[in-house]
């Protein structure tokens, strides 16, 4: 049933207001000929917003994509992607950038820090990036927020991965993104910084309804979130929700030994 047009704007902020992200029949292919890989075909996935989502799947089964494809840092060949009401798919390459800058939160594997700067400095990047005069506490609160206040005026180096980590989410923070993606974020970490990270995430989600979307191919990690979607062969093959750990586990043998 094709949904009434809303008639108010109160109806349509109420409308925008669900969704953080929509992914419609997406279809995403690299390179042409015989070399030609079919990364995403006709994916279709919603996040709600508030929800923290795991993105689950064998390697190579288009989890990168998929997340670049809805944080607008590559384009889709064919379908929609939705950012609230933001159609991307037709943006113009500078009005990408902005949106990514201004609108997203992405936090890879690697860190990704400037070695020369400090937690403060590597933090405020993105606000002198979108040329906005940080706010006295700004910086300092976006530390607080992931439990580093007291390294601010820390290098990268003098910090352990896990803390590197969490200077990346607030750098990724700052700009009070609408979604917050991360491609294995807890990686490149032992399981108990990781777990460190994984608690944040998950707080973020629960006080304040940030809407959180991770790559992952850990069944520990993926159950921190509220629901696990999996890819193979770059198809959505099913999802479970509040999943434990060993749902996810056993889902993911399944899907090894017989891809959807
Ligand atoms: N830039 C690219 N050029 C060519 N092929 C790519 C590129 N990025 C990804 N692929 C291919 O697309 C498929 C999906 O990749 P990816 O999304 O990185 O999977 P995952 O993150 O699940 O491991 C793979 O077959 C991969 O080799
Ligand atoms: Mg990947």
């Amino acid at each position: 049933m094709v949904p009434p047009v809303p008639t108010s704007p109160y109806e349509r902020q109420r409308r925008m207001s669900n969704d953080a992200v929509q992914l419609r029949s997406v279809t995403k292919t690299y390179g042409t000929g015989d070399r030609a890989v079919t990364a995403l075909q006709e994916v279709s996935l919603t996040l709600p917003r508030g929800s923290f989502t795991a993105v689950m799947g064998p390697s190579g089964s288009g989890k990168s994509t998929l997340l670049q494809c809805a944080a607008g840092l590559d384009r889709a060949d064919s379908g929609s992607v939705l950012l609230g009401d933001t159609e991307l798919t037709g943006l113009s390459e500078k009005a990408l950038t902005l949106l990514r800058r201004n609108r997203i939160g992405f936090v890879f594997q690697a860190f990704n820090l400037l070695p020369m700067l400090t937690a403060e400095q590597n933090v405020m990047l993105p606000l002198r990036l979108a040329r906005r005069r940080p706010g006295r506490n700004e910086v300092r609160e976006a530390l607080d927020r992931v439990g580093l206040g007291d390294r601010a005026g820390h290098r990268p180096s003098e910090l352990s991965g896990g803390q590197q980590q969490r200077v990346a989410l607030a750098r990724a923070l700052i700009t009070r993104p609408e979604v917050l993606f991360g491609d294995e974020p807890t990686g490149a970490l032992d399981s108990t910084t990781g777990r460190q990270v994984l608690t944040l995430l998950r707080e973020l989600t629960d006080r304040e309804q940030q809407t959180v979307v991770m790559v992952t191919h850990d069944p520990v990690a993926a159950s921190y979130a509220d629901r696990a979607v999996f890819l193979a062969d770059g198809r959505i093959c099913g999802e479970l929700l509040r999943p434990t750990a060993q749902d996810i586990a056993e889902r993911m043998t399944k899907l090894e030994e017989a891809p959807c």
